[in-house]
């Protein structure tokens, strides 16, 4: 028995490793996404970099000044001097009070279970010593370290993943733009950059989340895209964990790569066939920091739990942008929010984490209840607020079909009745204003075998 088992194991892992990609998306697709990312279910996103230091209108700063968008003009106008350039904010990015520890115990305290940090944003400065980004990096200029190695040390040692966004374009990089220029028919940027770049991000932090962007411009052909994901897949230290999302080029969103972002924010409200990631942030109008956003632009925690349930009962995870400061912290109203979803993931977790969509996504009779599964005899019903008359009737749940059900965090059996339709109305228990308080609640469903 042993000896056939053992036999059995051998052959499936060679099928494994001789599993090999080529430079073509037929194959690229193919690759099985690993595992943990379906199960981590919640991840933090973030937005830092030289846009942290004039940290108005949005990460974009330097492009919509470049523009001239009127709002910026003025900005620099009233508080810059002349001949200021964009380059003059590096020294100001100085970080003094980051402490990776702190950043890694929110974290790891809202529940999420990886980080993706912006290790390069469209501006090209990298937050880490890469030797393809002379003199503009963040031990050259500004903080005078390496971020990038710092938070991924720091966030490994609770426990959580770590994960990379990369841009492959830069603004104003002038050999990209020759590139450009030439219609992509040229690609020395891609080949003594961004390439060579992207190999030593990978193997210096070994990360478990490639984030691809900035690719919209030029063909997947131009950045040499599946050649660089065959190698990913192959070859490099964290083939087997790596995850990369689908921008690899302008037709490639949405289409190919590994899980799908189709757009920012994309939260369709229906089953995917492809697993997908709702990349969105606390700040409504920004993914860097903004010192002149209002509290009315950041997410509500009941916006930011509505916006979780929905997204991971139609089969996606969510990456939850936060925006540090230039000197390293991350403010209070981030930090709340964060502290506030890992109150109701500490409870509520068993319904978001390792679950899959159910046959349901959202309830047909009450529009604010939404499903997901653990196992076939198994499923959570998660309303979104406290119910007037303290009922509510699941549509989508038969009567007849039921063994119990509970409330998460309440551990008391609820109170079921059918309902039209063969629906099942609920009863809440007698909870205490505290618990009644609560953003979201889930019932957990117990079909009888
Ligand atoms: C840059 O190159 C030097 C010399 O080869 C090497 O020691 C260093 O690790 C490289 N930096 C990174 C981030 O890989
Ligand atoms: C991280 O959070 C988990 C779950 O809340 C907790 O059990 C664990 O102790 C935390 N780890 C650290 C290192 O703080
Ligand atoms: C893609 O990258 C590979 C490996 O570096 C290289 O041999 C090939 O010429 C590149 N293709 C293009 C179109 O740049
Ligand atoms: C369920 O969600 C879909 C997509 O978000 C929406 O169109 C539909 O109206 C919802 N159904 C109910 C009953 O609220
Ligand atoms: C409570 O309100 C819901 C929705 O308005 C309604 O369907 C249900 O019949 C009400 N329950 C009771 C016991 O009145």
């Amino acid at each position: 028995m042993i000896g056939k088992f053992k036999i059995l194991l051998i052959y499936c892992l060679s099928i494994v490793s001789a599993a090999h990609y080529v430079a073509d998306w037929k194959s690229i697709d193919k690759r099985p996404l690993p595992e943990w990312y379906d199960n981590a279910k919640v991840g933090i996103f973030i937005h830092w970099g030289v846009f942290s230091v004039p940290s108005f209108g949005s990460e974009w700063f330097w492009h919509s000044w470049a523009s001239h968008g009127k709002s910026y003009d003025e900005f620099m106008n009233k508080n810059y001097r002349p001949d200021f350039t964009y380059a003059d904010f590096a020294k100001d990015f100085t970080t003094e009070l980051f402490d990776p520890t702190e950043w890694a115990s929110i974290f790891n305290k809202s529940g999420a279970r990886y980080v993706v940090l912006t290790s390069k944003h469209h501006e090209g400065y990298t937050l880490w010593p890469s030797n393809y980004s002379f003199n503009w990096n963040a031990k050259d200029v500004g903080p005078n370290k390496d971020l990038v190695g710092e938070l991924a040390e720091a966030v490994r040692k609770v426990g959580i993943r770590f994960g990379l966004y990369h841009s492959l374009y830069e603004w104003y990089n002038p050999l990209y733009l020759r590139d450009k220029k030439n219609n992509f028919r040229t690609d020395d940027f891609v080949k003594s950059k961004i390439r060579p770049e992207m190999e030593e991000l990978v193997n210096a932090y070994r990360p478990d989340v490639l984030w691809s962007d900035g690719d919209w411009e030029a063909p997947d052909t131009y950045w040499n895209s599946t050649d660089f994901l065959a190698w990913l897949y192959n070859d490099s230290p964290v083939k087997d964990r790596i995850v990369v999302n689908d921008r690899w080029g302008k037709d490639t969103t949405c289409k190919h790569g590994g899980y799908f972002t189709c757009q920012d924010r994309y939260n369709p409200g229906v089953l995917q066939t492809r697993k997908w990631e709702n990349a969105m942030t606390l700040d409504k109008e920004s993914w860097g920091f903004r010192r002149e956003a209002k509290l009315e632009d950041y997410l509500t925690i009941e916006e930011l739990i509505y916006t979780l349930v929905k997204t991971v009962s139609c089969g996606g995870n969510i990456l939850i942008n936060v925006g540090p400061t230039k000197y390293g912290k991350l403010v209070p109203i981030f930090e709340e929010r964060l502290e506030q979803l890992g109150s109701w993931l500490h409870i509520n977790g068993e319904a978001i984490y390792e679950t899959k969509p159910w046959i349901r996504q959202n309830d047909s009779i009450s529009s604010n209840v939404w499903y997901t599964q653990r196992d076939y005899h198994t499923v959570y019903a998660i309303t979104l607020g406290y119910p007037t008359n303290d009922t509510i009737v699941l549509g989508d749940v038969y009567y007849n079909n039921i063994k119990s059900i509970q409330l998460l965090g309440a551990n008391k059996l609820v109170q079921i009745l059918p309902a039209i339709q063969d629906g099942t109305m609920i009863k809440f228990p007698d909870l205490n204003p505290n618990d009644k308080a609560r953003y979201a609640f889930t019932f957990k469903i117990h079909y009888k075998q």
